[in-house]
């Protein structure tokens, strides 16, 4: 078994996924978002790249089930329904409802991860769920850090560090950890006592603070907050179908 990180995607060559996990990891804020998203019952999302292409996917939609989500500089678009701030994605907003979403990193990284035997969205609030499934799994892992346009982020970097720090505890040598893998976990241990600490330091967490988004940053440190398995497959992301029928049973 062997557990890589990508630190950016433009690093990614999208045919190296193939029979491997994609763990696709965007703390600040998208995957922290849409993974609350789906667990105050969204139906799906549909990650685009570009905006132009999410307003035209959802012209072609009935608007009493879908909305146009998403930012660009970290703040909503002109003319979209909701930003990318976990806050907004509560249940009276997004219950059954479609969410068609671009984002700056997250959502293009999602798009480029068709390869991948299957592909998950990860982040802090959801850090159990991924761990399980990847420790369950028992085959490649690749995570994947949105970065921030193309460079390293700090919070993704770490995130990552945690998935390879609870591969390693389970496996021991049995897990082949590449250089890159194990410097995420070093990461982890120095940061991972004070999560919102980190985002607080870290350039796109001082960036949303700046722009009045800094009442995001304690609920995307909030480990373990949220117990959805978010699956990217045909496009689409969905819980993964077990949840969805446990979510059904509990409404
Ligand atoms: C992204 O996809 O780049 C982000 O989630 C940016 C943001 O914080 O809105």
């Amino acid at each position: 078994m062997q557990v890589d990180v990508y630190f950016t995607a433009k690093e990614i060559i999208p045919e190296d996924l193939k029979e491997k996990i994609a763990v696709v990891i965007d703390v600040l804020r998208a995957s922290t978002t849409l993974t609350t998203a789906l667990q105050n019952g969204c139906s799906q999302i549909i990650p685009v790249a570009e905006v132009n292409t999410a307003k035209a996917l959802a012209a072609q939609q009935s608007k009493s089930t879908t909305l146009l989500c998403g930012e660009r500089h970290g703040r909503k678009l002109p003319g979209f329904h909701l930003g990318n701030s976990p806050a907004e994605y509560i249940p009276e907003v997004v219950r059954n409802k479609t969410l068609i979403f671009t984002s700056t990193n997250g959502a293009r990284l999602l798009t480029q991860t068709k390869y991948a035997s299957t592909s998950i969205l990860a982040s802090f609030v959801n850090a159990d769920m991924v761990s399980d499934y990847i420790i369950n799994a028992e085959t490649d892992i690749v995570l994947l850090c949105a970065g921030d346009e193309n460079t390293f982020s700090l919070e993704d970097s770490a995130c990552a560090g945690l998935f390879v720090y609870k591969l390693f505890k389970t496996f021991q040598d049995k897990v082949k950890i590449s250089d890159a893998a194990l410097a995420t976990m070093i990461l982890f241990n120095k940061f991972g006592h004070n999560l919102l600490n980190m985002l607080l330091l870290s350039s796109h967490g001082r960036y949303l603070k700046s722009i009045g988004f800094g009442n995001d940053l304690p609920i995307c440190a909030n480990l373990n907050s949220v117990a959805v398995l978010p699956v990217f497959m045909g496009g689409v992301l969905k819980l993964l179908k077990t949840q969805k029928a446990s979510a059904e049973i509990r409404e």
